[in-house]
């Protein structure tokens, strides 16, 4: 195999974008867990105070991870599994 075959062989991870910049995702995350594994602690603010919020209970509990999933608001980020081409956006939870 010559050089070039093998970086075109070379699989790429699937992604979905976030605020329309993609972010790379291994197969089984969760929404949330791509973002923490990016580097994201926070994608939005409360109404009330602008105060940051992302993963608290990482259950589904807690509601803090809202994101909007392709036009659907109020996700949690930390139920949703990630799949190639969704587009979240963050900063529009529904709580404060
Ligand atoms: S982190 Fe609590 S509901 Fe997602």
């Amino acid at each position: 195999m010559t050089r070039a075959a093998a970086e075109t062989d070379v699989p790429t991870a699937p992604a979905f974008t976030v605020d329309g910049e993609p972010l790379a995702f291994v197969p089984g995350q969760t929404l949330a867990a791509a973002l923490v594994a990016s580097g994201r602690v926070a994608w939005r603010t409360t109404r009330g105070g602008q105060r940051p919020r992302g993963v608290f209970c990482g259950i589904g509990v807690c509601y803090d991870c809202l994101v909007t999933v392709d036009g659907r608001r109020g996700q949690r980020a930390c139920l949703v599994r990630a799949r190639a081409g969704m587009a979240v956006t963050t900063g529009e939870g529904d709580d404060d």
